[in-house]
């Protein structure tokens, strides 16, 4: 059975009786069952999985989540058009446009430090042992838009647990992959952030039930816009933390400096989470504007402490004073 770790979604966010029950029925008319939906778009897609015949199978195995078609996923559309990826320009349409032929196979995956089993991985070493599985997250940017989306992938404490980190290991580093030629936004002279990008997490925050290494969307693979072909979604946080195309995992005593903290420590915190108490210097995060919005149309929203998912993380955070620790 897929784990339900759904609680805590608002009522707003659940799809209306009707709307519900006309898709069930949809559904039913066209002979796939109430979560045929993502597997049929998934089959609709499939010329994009190549020669990764290993890979449509680990998507043919997806562990639905049982409740999928009783949310409102933000529309595929805005998900994969409405993007921050820097290395390939700072607009959110400059991802889609300039990660087109964004080279995702080969890939490999580096896990280094205060582990007993380190090395570099084929993508496919990196997935094939995990059950993929469908979450459906509330994601909260930084900027105050967010989205919901149905991510397929698997948790990260499951993939930290295969490398046997030491007692050492207090944090976890991730890179992103770091290459001029194919990255337009590592080339430009005047860029807000320095590459490659990084992130970071505590090694108690990367094991929690949450925290997941997301390989596709919407049943399909990861599209290059959104971090293919591995990125990191951690749904309690802002979305800059959910750092995209990693090729590196380190374990790490200390508390790694990050690519945001970096560029703006005042601005930007190693922690990161969701927090409508604690503003940005320059803009209120009491709110948020979920996609689609439009000008006529905002659809704006209050801002929950952890995004919402108080219940999974807000222990993590005890006794620690949020405003400076954020
Ligand atoms: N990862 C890398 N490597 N480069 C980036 O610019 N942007 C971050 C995060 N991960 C970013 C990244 C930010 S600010 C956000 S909001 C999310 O990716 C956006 O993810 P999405 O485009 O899938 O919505």
């Amino acid at each position: 059975m897929p784990k339900k770790i759904y609680r805590g979604i608002p009522e707003r966010e659940v799809t209306d009786e009707k709307t519900y029950l006309a898709r069930r029925i949809l559904l039913k008319s066209l002979g796939l069952g109430a979560l045929g939906y993502f597997t049929s778009n998934l089959l609709a897609n499939s010329e994009g999985l190549g020669k990764k015949d290993w890979m449509a199978e680990k998507f043919r195995l997806i562990n639905k989540s049982d409740v999928s078609d009783l949310f409102n996923p933000t529309p595929f559309k805005y998900v994969t058009s409405y993007n921050n990826f820097y290395e390939f320009g700072s607009d959110k349409s400059d991802p889609k446009k300039y990660a087109k032929n964004f080279i995702t196979d080969p890939w490999s995956v580096a896990v280094k430090g205060e582990c007993n089993k380190p090395g570099t991985f084929d993508l496919e070493d990196i997935i094939k042992p995990h059950q993929l599985e469908e979450r459906i997250y509330r994601f909260r940017c930084v900027e105050a838009w967010s989205m919901v989306v149905p991510w397929v992938g698997f948790p990260l404490a499951d993939f930290i647990k295969r490398f046997e980190p030491r007692s050492s290991a207090k944090y976890l580093r991730f890179e992103t992959l770091y290459d001029p030629d194919q990255m337009p936004g590592q080339r430009t002279p005047f860029s807000a952030i320095q590459y490659p990008y990084v992130e970071g997490l505590r090694i108690d925050e990367a094991v929690n039930e949450l925290a997941f290494l997301a390989v596709g969307l919407y049943g399909k693979l990861m599209p290059n816009q959104n971090g293919a072909p591995l990125r990191l979604v951690i749904p309690w946080k802002y979305g800059f933390k959910s750092i995209k195309s990693i090729v590196k995992v380190e374990f790490v005593r200390r508390q790694p400096e990050t690519t945001w903290v970096n560029s703006n420590p005042r601005e930007y915190g190693f922690y990161s989470n969701v927090n409508p108490e604690v503003d940005h210097p320059r803009w209120s995060q009491a709110t948020e504007r979920r996609l689609p919005s439009t000008i006529f149309s905002p659809n704006i929203r209050p801002t929950q402490i952890y995004n919402g998912y108080g219940p999974q993380v807000a222990h993590l955070y005890r006794g620690m004073n949020l405003k400076n620790f954020f």
